[in-house]
């Protein structure tokens, strides 16, 4: 579990985090929404310790990463896995080197060893064989497969994924949703997943936190989301008439009323 308390962040005078509570379920997939510019993205980056927090504390399983020392602090660091916006695979390692990449920096594994573990997660991502492949010769997909084998490979106790599903099609989309569920479940990984994608929503938000101008605005599950009575927040998921009129069904049908 990671819990946030009174988190703020601000770039000059301009207040980008404004004192965030939240919890991030253990073993769950947790989902950070917002509208672009809401924050998802630096509270990200405060949970893994890339940036630092003006005020509060986050806290993994009872520790404070904020005012941990270094040592303890660069341990905990290697139990974080990170699919960054964008997939970020370094464009002239194959494959199997951008996987192996966190493996060569932080495991005193052999070469035989960090091979085996590579094809491992491959496998797990379904990209066998894709090892001597370049980032340029494999489609979108793959390459968000390749950056969660990557965040995967040092088998982490915390995954987080900025994005996963931007640039994909909707079908691609649930498929990189299935994976990083099956991944949380599997290896019971408290999972934090930044998305827009209101079918990652209903389909994996086992506890979603909704940002709204750097403040968090709800928080509850997918099958609370439904029936949420925020005005923010329904505006933001159910954007189009058509959800609205989904929305309004399904409540009226929980109701018992004939629609
Ligand atoms: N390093 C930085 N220096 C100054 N301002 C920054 C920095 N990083 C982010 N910001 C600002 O913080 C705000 C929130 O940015 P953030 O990237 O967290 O948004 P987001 O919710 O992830 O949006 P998106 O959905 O577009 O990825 C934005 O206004 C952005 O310009
Ligand atoms: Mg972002």
């Amino acid at each position: 579990m990671i819990e946030l308390k009174h988190i703020e962040k601000s770039f000059g005078d301009r207040v980008i985090l404004n004192d965030i509570n939240a919890v991030m379920e253990a073993g769950k997939c947790n989902l950070i929404i917002g509208a672009s510019g809401s924050g998802k993205t630096v509270l990200t980056k405060c949970m893994v310790d890339l940036f630092q927090p003006d005020k509060g504390e986050i806290i993994y399983d009872g520790k404070n990463i904020t005012t941990m020392e270094t040592d303890e602090r660069k341990l905990l660091r290697q139990q974080i896995g990170m699919l960054f916006q964008g997939s970020a695979l370094f464009d002239s390692m194959t494959v199997e080197q951008n996987v192996m990449f966190p493996l060569d920096m932080f495991s005193k594994m052999t070469l035989a060893q960090r091979r085996k573990r590579v094809d491992e997660v491959l496998e797990k991502v379904n990209l066998t064989g894709a090892n001597k492949k370049f980032p340029s010769e494999i489609s979108g997909g793959m390459k968000k497969r390749v950056g969660i084998a990557r965040a995967i490979v040092l088998n982490p106790k915390y995954l987080f994924c900025d994005e996963p599903n931007s640039g994909l099609d909707p079908q691609t989309s649930l498929l990189i949703d299935k994976l990083i569920q099956e991944i949380t479940l599997e290896y019971k990984i408290t999972t934090i997943v930044v998305t827009h994608d209101m079918n990652s929503v209903m389909e994996i938000g086992d506890h979603i936190v909704y940002m709204h101008q750097g403040q968090k605005q709800w928080e509850g599950s997918n099958k609370e989301i439904i029936f949420s009575k925020n005005e923010l927040l329904n505006k933001f998921i159910f954007a189009s008439e058509f959800l609205q009129d989904a929305k309004q069904m399904r409540m009226m049908e929980a109701e018992g009323k004939q629609f």
